[in-house]
């Protein structure tokens, strides 16, 4: 069982803001800022982001600080009893910088300089930019250190994107130096002999685009690793002074959904806690299962992506966003199903883009706590009000974690080179439309799941599931080898193991280094078009195959079920190989989630594993999050209309009562159930 700290030693309960800008209303600060406060202690807020846009507020001409306003923004929070989540400002950059530093603005791919404009977009080489973060950054430092509203660090917001610029080509250029030693090794783990394309010197690479280098994949792969590897080094960079001005101040950075500019596992390593920030699309209809469970698979990565511990849901809109194509009204319940969803996969925070709607510019008509009514009697008020109220009720779940016997593998540089690879399907791979398939069958089974990569540890899990992992990393397959001879069960699909970490293909037959353990060779992969499917039968029940039919042939492994339609008609489309104490299968086409299920229940059964819940309803979902206090069961209706399930015996820590047996979930309905094993042995 797992307990962590909290994430503010000094606010030890669930986390409830959002992103605040009192610098926006400096000229209105008498009457809106106390009003604010007032606002904010109504509707249970006890943490808020502040500084994420600031910089031309704080240092409007060069070398002219201003820090005032935040000194009496930061004593106004602690006053009040709130927390601040201090941001670097490099999201965005004063125009002064602009004009006066050109270096510090992008060029694109197609070679062209940026102006000064919009958010997110400096350069991630620039000595000027670094060394002006550097100074921002340690003047924040020094100067609030010890203000009791400091609870933590936000590094700049949603670092994405990348620059083609010269300091960045000359950053690259060492970045592949150091990756390969020299120009020959590179040549030859790019098959630079192709198309003539090998290099005499490091000088002469440039990164890929449009109207150069845009068909070699190993260096649209190595370029997609540099870029997030930058990013990586700039976060490195913004946290060296905080890091040693205030120590015990945990940093976080905002990540974005499904978001494929970065390696969030990598990157996850150098945050002390994950965050993201969370846009579904609540439609208030039947399509909320499908956004529910996208936003499942998410807080799961996020968890993953920061080592399993409790993370923070540092973005989510409390009514409809500005950006969708279409903006639909949340629905009475959603806002709340939204913020109890993301504590019930291990969020310690439900925080809000944005606490006081602008009177101006993009986002004025952007979801937010107090909107331009300035009134605490609106729907969205009150209902933020009320999902204060209950993280206030529930908040023993703070630093519980979900526990988990299954894990799913989802992989930035298997994505990044899918997208890159000609062949199949051109025009949607569907590796992540894959990796939620399976994601979906587990979680319509009623489990936990655990979000890892290839470099994940294994050894937690009885269940580990790799779909489409078309690239094995190094020392990937070995540790599937171990993992399944001391008794754990793999499962892989088609379009396993066809290349190494550098992009070549393993000669000697498909799945490559993973061919043992799965015990088949994988010969020839068709690919349907949508008008084509074909079939097999599992357990007397006939399975569509769409899209993807690898032929294999089993050597050591046993088939379980075959294709019934076309020249490969008799071919196993799934396969059981024992190995050692443990078995790994094979997938040889992809199915819909029907198949997907009834097979993970044979395999959880196989190894004796017991869903959270049995028999849930469409639309229902559950996780648990187990701690000192105790073990917490979260039902998740995440329909308009009612649901019945049957509930294990508990205490209902919304409402205080009893529960057991059968129950009927109002649509939206969220319970939040301690169980009577864990309350009766721990209280
Ligand atoms: C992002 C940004 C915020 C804001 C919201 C709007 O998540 O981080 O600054 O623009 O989107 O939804
Ligand atoms: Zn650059």
């Amino acid at each position: 069982m797992a307990q962590y700290p909290p994430i503010m030693p000094d606010m030890p309960v669930l986390l409830h803001g959002g992103d605040y800008n009192p610098e926006q209303w400096i000229k209105m600060k008498d009457t809106i800022w106390p009003q604010d406060m007032e606002l904010a202690k109504k509707a249970g807020v006890n943490t808020l982001s502040v500084g994420i846009f600031s910089w031309s507020m704080l240092e409007p001409e060069e070398g002219v600080y201003h820090f005032e306003w935040l000194d009496e923004v930061m004593d106004m929070l602690a006053k009040n009893g709130i927390k601040a989540i201090l941001a670097t400002p490099s999201g965005a950059r004063p125009a002064w910088m602009a004009e006066k530093y050109p270096e510090v603005l992008r060029m694109d791919a197609m070679r062209h300089k940026q102006l000064f404009g919009a958010r997110h977009n400096h350069c991630l080489t620039s000595p000027v930019y670094r060394e002006k973060v550097r100074q921002i950054n340690t003047l924040l430092a020094t100067r609030y250190k010890d203000h009791p509203a400091l609870g933590m660090w936000h590094i700049s917001n949603e670092y994405g994107g990348e620059c083609h610029c010269p300091l960045c080509q000359d950053a690259f250029r060492k970045w592949l130096k150091a990756r390969y030693g020299t120009i020959e090794n590179m040549n030859d783990q790019f098959w630079n002999t192709f198309w003539s394309h090998r290099y005499s010197s490091f000088e002469q690479v440039e990164s890929p685009s449009p109207i150069g280098e845009n068909w070699n994949l190993a260096l649209s792969l190595a370029w997609r690793r540099f870029t997030s590897d930058q990013f990586c080094d700039f976060y490195s960079h913004e946290i060296a002074p905080l890091k040693e001005i205030t120590p015990d101040i945990p940093c976080t950075a905002n990540l974005m959904d499904f978001f494929p500019g970065i390696d969030y596992f990598k990157f996850g390593k150098l945050l002390d806690r994950a965050s993201w920030d969370n846009y579904p699309p609540w439609t208030g209809d039947e399509r909320d299962k499908e956004s529910a469970l996208h936003t499942a698979i998410m807080h799961d990565i996020i968890r993953g992506v920061g080592g399993q511990k409790p993370f923070m849901m540092m973005e989510s809109s409390p009514s409809a966003v500005n950006w969708h194509p279409i903006n639909r009204l949340r629905q009475p319940g959603i806002l709340m199903l939204q913020s109890l969803q993301a504590i019930a996969h291990g969020s310690d925070t439900v925080q809000y883009f944005q606490f006081r709607k602008g009177l101006g510019s993009s986002e004025q008509y952007h979801g937010a706590i107090v909107g331009h009514d300035n009134s605490d009697q609106s729907r969205i008020f009150r209902e933020v009000s009320e999902v204060g109220h209950t993280l206030g009720k529930i908040s023993e779940v703070t630093g519980s974690a979900p526990e988990s016997k299954v894990a799913l593998i989802y992989d930035w540089d298997n994505l990044w080179i899918l997208n890159e690879a000609q062949f199949g399907n051109n025009e949607n791979k569907k590796y992540i439309e894959t990796v939620k398939d399976h994601y979906a069958a587990w979680k319509q089974l009623g489990y936990n799941v655990d979000m890892i990569d290839q470099t994940g540890d294994l050894t937690p899990y009885q269940i580990v599931c790799g779909p489409m992992l078309y690239l094995l990393k190094d020392g990937f397959a070995e540790k599937v080898q171990a993992f399944v001879e001391k008794g754990g069960t793999y499962v892989a699909t088609y379009i396993t193991g066809w290349v190494n970490e550098e992009n070549l293909a393993h000669l000697g037959g498909y799945p490559g280094p993973l061919r043992n353990v799965l015990g088949i060779w994988d010969e020839e992969t068709d690919t349907l078009d949508d008008t084509r499917k074909n079939h097999f039968t599992y357990n007397g029940k006939s399975y569509a195959c769409k899209d993807v039919c690898a032929l294999v042939h089993a050597e050591s492994a046993k088939p379980l079920a075959s294709y019934e339609e076309y020249f490969y008609q008799g071919m196993p489309a799934l396969t059981k190989n024992t190995l050692g104490k443990g078995q790994a299968y094979y997938i040889a086409a992809r199915t819909d989630r029907d198949f997907l299920r009834a097979f993970y229940a044979d395999v959880a059964a196989e190894k004796s594993l017991t869903p959270l819940m049995k028999n849930l309803p469409d639309g229902v979902l559950c996780t648990e999050r187990s701690g000192d206090k105790g073990d917490y069961l979260f039902v998740m209706n995440t329909q308009p209309e009612e649901r019945t399930i049957t509930l294990p015996a508990g205490l209902n820590l919304r409402t205080d009562e009893a529960m057991e047996g059968e129950y009927t979930l109002n649509g939206y309905e969220v319970l939040v159930l301690k169980r009577l094993s864990s309350y009766s042995l721990h209280s």
